[in-house]
């Protein structure tokens, strides 16, 4: 323990003497904590070297830290000895260890630590004694300190030289021929300049370095800019590349941002190519052209595949790797996974699709979403049940209680809901709503908690005074679920993300709190795969601090005040409202005509419409047909008109060959007149409401309720006259054509909301494949240092026989 000095982090004094920053320990408040690392003399003085630690309070859980809890930190300085005060009584916690409880009659001077906090991830995590020993390495002789060998480490990471034709940044080496991922040069948000680099330039010094590159370019460029069709229903392929004559020379190196790997489309048969590009940072090309930017695909030719040179080393490597990966994936169970607040099972439908994970259990208390996730996963365990009873029952059971079997919710059927699982058969628990019953199920080994972006506006403890909330622990449920987590000896980081940024059709943005045993790697948040236009999500953080996007590269000296550190650049382009919706089967409303008495134009537009192969439904009530035909659109089941046109669709359709749920809601008919009326036209409205979604954009409403004249009516069809259909919204939430959307009602208008409902509800699926993704490459990298380890020991072990074969 020190004295206070002066805290250079401007930000960080100021918010330790605000009052959610006061712990009632008071040496919390008045002292400083470090760990001496070694100890010198300078000029006649004697000197340590300390390892901060920070007291919770005052980092980002202020006032729900525990009084008695210190955090780790990766800063570090110079102090002199005079300014110890006394030494302080820590206790490292062992990393099965939970906190101890809050105790109020505990001596001031009795600290305990477990996690390390870095503040520029906002994470709470646990770093293994094999990586704090790599890290020790990059100490200067006699100096140990970790947080001096991890900023030189960051530092060597990023560390260029060149050397034979070798370009070589940290561990990654560039060779001719391989391929680069390079910032734009005009500072904004877009994809990556995709390049291969041809020469390598030794420069006088490091920042000189350079090399020439060849430009490949992405095919959906040009075929989006061509326009053969109102609704572009030419085939795109975010994958494939075509070689430019483009070449860029002298290229800084400062401006690569990554590998990627392609190959030629005819080096592999067309079941291999599909895996291949299944893999982030996998493209393929076969095609060329001398311009970077052709009018039309017409003019692109040809790539002869003797002509495509890749980097055979890097390239087989990457195979190599990728076997290995697989093999240890078949080596190993997935994780068996509980949801909570499943809904209809969006989370699910994306974790289970990574493969790293099997729901099991599954808890909803609506029936009809829990209707429907039973339709879709036949081998879950669905709890129509409240989430609170449901883990209640869970502890019951635990503590020797032997509660009644839970009833299901469900009125029709009304059975006796099977137990919860039991402690140690969970790994994974998942969902929604943050919730207090989480707590009480501390055996699983990882988490992940989903919420709106609204959750970093809830105050918890707040008073509701007219229609403002006043008081309460700002940003309290964040705050409050990292404390909870962390008393129960949990690893955890928290980020916005935004689902576009993933691969879906929508720039939608959510929570996501990832969590780790402190025996088990923390899972890292994916990096995002597509670039949107909507990208840094910064947040201010009731500490001062910010919450800055995820970027894929950042310079370990950044000054992250820049903006320009922040743009989220990627590999592939947005996936469009058109993407992911252009195959499906056109058709207009029929425009009643109430209002206005229908035209000789009207009649022309008709044909020409039909000619376009665009269907008219009626849609205002009609007692006599409806119960035959209840919605609007297509009633049963319906062939595809189209082959898949892009990558999206066809990964959605994948198990389908039809078209289900392609219908709309009725409405009355001046509702009707009203949206056929308005213009084919991007964001066209009528008095701001029954908005045309743009095509060529995202979709931005969440899709819970699909009305034209609602305020969050942005749901009008890119072209044609209607608002969208219910496979189109569960297509711009990424859920599969196969998936079931079941209702306990009986009346169509009913259902068509149930439906809905349960498809806005959902977490993207490409968003939950994305994190399952994540989730597994931190399995991965467990289980290859645990087969690492066996074979270190095996060496060792005399038991084992030297000379068998
Ligand atoms: C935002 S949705 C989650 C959707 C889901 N994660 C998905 O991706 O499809 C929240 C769900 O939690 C359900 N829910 C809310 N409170 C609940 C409770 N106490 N017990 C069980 N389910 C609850 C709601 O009915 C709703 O379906
Ligand atoms: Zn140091
Ligand atoms: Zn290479």
């Amino acid at each position: 323990m020190v004295d206070i000095g002066e805290d250079t982090n401007t930000k960080r004094s100021i918010n330790a003497i605000s009052g959610p920053s006061i712990s009632t320990n008071t040496l919390a408040n008045n002292k400083w904590f470090g760990h001496i690392c070694y100890m010198y003399e300078k000029d006649a003085k004697k000197f340590m070297h300390l390892q901060w630690y920070q007291h919770g309070s005052k980092i980002l859980l202020q006032e729900t830290a525990h009084p008695q809890a210190l955090f780790l930190t990766d800063e570090c300085d110079d102090v002199l000895i005079e300014s110890i005060y006394q030494k302080a009584n820590l206790r490292v916690l062992g990393s099965t260890e939970e906190e101890p409880p809050v105790a109020p009659d505990t001596e001031e001077n009795s600290f305990y630590t477990g996690l390390r906090w870095d503040k520029q991830n906002h994470a709470f995590f646990e770093r293994t004694e094999e990586k704090r020993q790599q890290v020790l390495q990059f100490c200067k002789c006699g100096k140990p300190c970790e947080s001096c060998g991890q900023k030189r480490l960051l530092k060597e990471r990023q560390h260029w030289t060149v050397k034979d034709d070798v370009l070589r940044q940290g561990d990654v080496h560039y060779h001719i021929h391989d391929f680069v991922y390079i910032r734009p040069a005009i500072p904004k948000t877009d994809v990556y300049i995709i390049g291969q680099i041809i020469r390598i330039h030794r420069g006088a010094r490091e920042k000189a370095h350079t090399v020439d590159i060849r430009v490949f370019e992405r095919y959906d460029l040009v075929a989006r800019l061509e326009k053969k069709s109102q609704f572009a229903e030419h085939e795109t392929d975010q994958r494939r590349l075509f070689r430019t004559g483009k070449v860029y020379e002298n290229e800084n190196v400062s401006a690569i941002e990554g590998k990627l790997y392609v190959v030629h489309s005819a080096s592999l048969s067309e079941r291999k190519l599909e895996k291949w590009v299944s893999h982030d940072d996998h493209f393929y090309v076969d095609l060329q052209s001398k311009s970077s930017r052709p009018k039309q695909v017409d003019f692109l030719e040809d790539l002869p595949l003797k002509t495509f040179k890749r980097c055979e080393e890097c390239y087989g490597a990457r195979r190599e790797l990728l076997e290995i990966q697989k093999t240890l994936e078949a080596q190993h169970e997935p994780l068996r996974g509980l949801e909570l607040f499943s809904g209809a099972g969006g989370l699910s439908a994306g974790l289970d699709q990574s493969g790293f994970v099997k729901t099991k259990w599954a808890v909803e208390w609506t029936t009809s979403a829990a209707m429907s996730y039973a339709a879709n996963h036949p081998e879950t365990v669905v709890y129509n049940q409240c989430v609170n009873a449901c883990l209640k029952h869970a502890v019951d059971t635990e503590e020797g209680k032997s509660p009644e079997p839970l009833p299901s919710l469900n009125k029709r059927v009304r059975e006796k809901l099977p137990p919860m699982p039991k402690p140690g058969e969970v790994d994974f628990i998942y969902g929604g709503p943050p919730c207090q019953g989480y707590s009480k199920m501390n055996h699983h080994k990882f988490f992940l908690l989903e919420n709106v972006d609204g959750l970093f506006d809830f105050n918890s403890n707040a008073e509701q005074n007219g229609n403002r909330t006043v008081g309460g622990y700002k940003m309290g449920a964040v705050k409050f679920i990292l404390s909870a987590m962390i008393s129960l000896g949990y690893q955890i980081h928290f980020r916005l993300l935004n689902a576009g940024q993933y691969g879906a059709p929508q720039s939608r943005l959510r929570v996501i709190f990832l969590g780790a045993k402190r025996y088990l790697p923390l899972p890292m948040f994916p990096i995002p795969t597509h670039c949107t236009a909507d990208d840094v999500y910064k947040r201010k953080l009731p500490t001062g601090d910010t919450l800055y996007p995820l970027v894929r590269f950042r310079p370990y000296d950044a000054d992250l005040t820049n903006a320009l550190v922040h743009l989220q650049y990627a590999p592939l382009l947005p996936v469009t409202v058109e993407d992911a919706i252009s195959d499906l089967p056109k058709f207009d409303w029929i425009d009643p005509h109430v209002v206005f008495a229908s035209t000789d134009n009207d009649l022309s537009e008709i044909g020409r419409r039909h000619l376009q192969g665009i269907k008219r439904f009626s849609v205002v009530p009609d007692p006599d047909a409806d119960s035959i035909r209840p919605y609007c659109g297509y009633n049963k089941k319906t062939p595809y008109v189209h082959e898949p046109l892009n990558r999206y669709q066809r990964w959605i359709r994948s198990g389908s060959d039809q078209v289900a749920y392609h219908y709309t809601a009725r409405f009355r008919s001046n509702i009707v007149e009203r949206t056929v009326w308005v213009p084919l036209v991007p964001d066209a409205n009528y008095t701001t409401l029954f908005r045309r979604i743009d095509g060529k954009g995202q979709f931005k409403t969440a899709l819970t309720t699909v009305n034209p004249n609602c305020k969050t009516g942005h749901v009008l069809h890119p072209t044609q006259k209607r608002v969208i259909t219910v496979r189109e919204a569960a297509r711009a939430q990424g859920f599969p054509d196969s998936w079931e959307f079941v209702s306990e009602q009986t009346i169509p208008a009913k259902i068509i909301q149930d439906q809905f409902r349960q498809i806005g509800n959902a977490v993207p699926v490409p968003l939950a494949l994305a994190l399952g993704k994540s989730v597994g490459s931190a399995l991965v990298s467990m289980w290859q240092e645990d087969d690492l380890r066996e074979q270190v020991g095996r060496e060792h072990s005399p038991e084992v026989p030297m000379n068998i074969e």
